[in-house]
């Protein structure tokens, strides 16, 4: 199958994209390319590469494609509440204008990669994709518009599958450091030290980025039409952040660097939610099995961890690259903004 990925050259784009040509697709990558082309470096013999933002598109990146993985878009809280407008273009607008788009063009199969963090703000309990959401940030408001719109454009032309993904751990090569387990590991090798906001107590559904990209190709090869308009969370399994910190600090100390808790207060922003992967698992016959565990130790073996003052390099979280590059920029003159659909050329100063 021809897959058009957007967000390719992204944290889960890159591994996607690698997982893809793994199992015999051929890959077209839609991507703004924030974080350059050295993501899919490795790959860039056997993927084609459209640098193109994807509001506006043009629907000549349509031709030939037989299956769409949509990732593209601000990707977490800072960067949505920073540029709302952005965001909002980007990740609702944009995705609508992109389905439609599919569905004149006669491709059936869609995944979005939505979020879990739609589930935020809801109070305790575990929720599942029928749960009345009440999404209060401008991150997952957008993707719960962008749901609401692939859900009204579903039906015999058009079979968008919604992928709640929890909130992602592992290594990608466009790594992110910005991800709570992948921060924590980060924070202990940098400092020794993790600190627990308001104790840690607050709930996340994780997953591992290998298990998100399996569950985007299991529905892309899905019977086409089978899953049209049915929502899964993607999630392996709820964690109070006091664990993951707990399960970092222990995989360290095991490598003989010990590493300390610490309470700290608890911040403005604060997200606490719980989910159940029940349906992907009696549907797909998917669970999501990569553990914390073995994902941490992925990414000391990937990671510099003798060099660790090189991950507080501003590419690893995404709002300090954004506003950097915005910056730069504006520094050089004559361009209207990084957070705008004009065209630049972000690349050329993301090399490491
Ligand atoms: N990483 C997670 O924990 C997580 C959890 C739930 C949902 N998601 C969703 O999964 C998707 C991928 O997340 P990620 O972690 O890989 O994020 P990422 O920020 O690493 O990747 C996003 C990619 O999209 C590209 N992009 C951004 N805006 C664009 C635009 N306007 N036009 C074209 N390309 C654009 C960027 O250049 C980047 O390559 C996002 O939609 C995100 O909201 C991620």
């Amino acid at each position: 199958m021809k897959v058009l990925v957007t967000g390719g050259g992204g944290y889960i784009g890159a591994v996607l994209c690698q997982r893809l040509l793994d199992a015999g697709h051929d890959v077209r990558v839609l991507d703004r390319l924030y974080w350059g082309r050295q993501p899919l470096e490795s790959l860039v013999d056997r993927v084609e590469l459209v640098q193109a933002d994807v509001r506006g598109l043009d629907s000549s990146v349509l031709a030939g494609i037989e299956g769409v993985v949509h990732l593209a878009g601000l990707s977490n809280d800072p960067t949505a509440e920073y540029r709302p407008d952005a965001n909002w273009e980007m990740n609702a607008v944009a995705t609508q204008e992109l389905a439609a788009a599919c569905r004149r063009a006669g491709i059936r199969r869609f995944t979005f990669g939505s979020s879990a963090s739609i589930y935020d703000g809801l109070g305790d309990g575990l929720f599942d994709e029928t749960t009345d959401v009440k999404p209060r940030g401008a991150y997952s408001r957008s993707k719960h518009a962008a749901e609401e719109a692939l859900l009204h454009l579903a039906g015999s032309e058009f079979a968008p599958v919604i992928l709640r993904q929890g909130t992602v751990y592992g290594f990608s090569p466009r790594m992110r450091l910005d991800l709570v387990v992948n921060t924590f590991i980060k924070d202990a090798l940098q400092r020794g030290k993790l600190f627990l906001h308001g104790g840690g107590w607050m709930w996340r559904p994780l997953v591992d980025i290998l298990d998100v990209c399996e569950a985007h190709i299991r529905c892309l090869e899905a019977p086409s039409g089978s899953l049209g308009g049915e929502i899964f969370n993607v999630v392996h399994q709820n964690f109070q952040i006091r664990q993951l910190a707990m399960l970092v600090a222990g995989s360290l100390s095991l490598r003989g660097r010990p590493v300390q808790l610490q309470d700290a207060p608890l911040p403005a922003l604060n997200r606490n939610y719980r989910c159940t992967n029940r349906k992907l698992h009696d549907r797909l016959g998917f669970t999501p099995h990569v553990t914390v565990l073995e994902s941490i130790e992925t990414i000391l073996q990937e990671l510099d961890v003798d060099n660790p003052m090189r991950l507080a390099h501003p590419r690893y979280y995404n709002i300090e690259w954004m506003t950097m590059l915005e910056e730069i920029f504006q520094s050089r003159g004559g361009f209207t903004s990084v957070w705008s659909s004009d065209q630049e050329e972000p690349q050329a100063l993301t090399a490491r």
